[in-house]
């Protein structure tokens, strides 16, 4: 090949490449305001008419500086999402906010966003967090984070945050690669699913007695995340 194919082809990888790394799609215009109450179904939300767009469609005033309430979370911790859905402006960009509050000793338990990397900073206090590989490593790579300190979590991975402090509240802001990136909590999704999941199959996935995950089941489990 001549020199300038080789090249031609490095850039046609590179695009493809950056295609396939991409978990939500490019936008195709400068901007689509989610229009909520389109009866359209696309991926995502259909855009809001771009004459009827003013600044407020890309503003919210989440008051992310004000501490949120974890007193009342069985697992001692608060998600505060702002994604498409709270800000309509955020539709097709591919990127979305939280703020996490954590109690003295509270977690936001293991869960994956289906959709985004995340990551995370931290504002106020101490974090122990952490995200397990892929079958077949499941390899654990967990870290302290002290005030300041930033931390990433691979798109798709099991991940936790916990405040190892006992008297002392924690707080991060994390940034998360789509408009919509999902959580699965999951003890949630596995002990909690509604209709429950067959004792039978969890009982072998898990190898513990069959009363042990009725036990389970019988929990509530509680969401932090909205
Ligand atoms: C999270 O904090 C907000 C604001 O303090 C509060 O309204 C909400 O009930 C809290 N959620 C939980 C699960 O405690
Ligand atoms: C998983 O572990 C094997 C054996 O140690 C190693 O060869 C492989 O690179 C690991 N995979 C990942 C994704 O870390």
């Amino acid at each position: 090949m001549a020199p300038s194919s080789y090249f031609l082809l490095a850039v046609f990888l590179a695009l493809v490449a950056c295609q396939a790394n991409a978990s939500d799609p490019s936008p195709l215009q400068d901007f689509c305001v989610a229009d909520k109450h389109s009866p359209v179904k696309v991926n995502g939300f259909a855009c809001k008419d771009p004459m009827a767009v003013n600044a407020d469609d890309f503003f919210k005033a989440a008051k992310l500086d004000e501490p949120r309430n974890t007193a009342h979370s069985k697992v001692g911790s608060n998600v505060t999402l702002i994604s498409a859905l709270q800000l309509p402006g955020l539709n097709t960009l591919g990127i979305s906010l939280a703020r996490i509050d954590y109690a003295p000793l509270g977690e936001n338990p293991p869960h994956t966003h289906p959709r985004a990397t995340e990551i995370l900073t931290v504002l106020e206090g101490t974090l122990y967090v952490g995200f397990v590989t892929s079958n077949p490593n499941n390899t654990l790579f967990a870290k302290v984070l002290n005030k300041g300190d930033v931390f990433v979590f691979p798109e798709g991975l099991i991940h936790f945050q916990f405040n190892p402090i006992h008297d002392k509240p924690a707080v991060a802001l994390a940034a998360l690669s789509s408009q919509n990136p999902g959580a699965i909590t999951i003890a949630n999704a596995v002990f909690g699913s509604k209709p429950p999941i067959s004792d039978d199959v969890l009982a072998k996935a898990f190898q513990v007695e069959k009363g042990t995950i009725d036990w389970l089941q019988a929990q509530f489990w509680e969401n932090n995340h909205y």
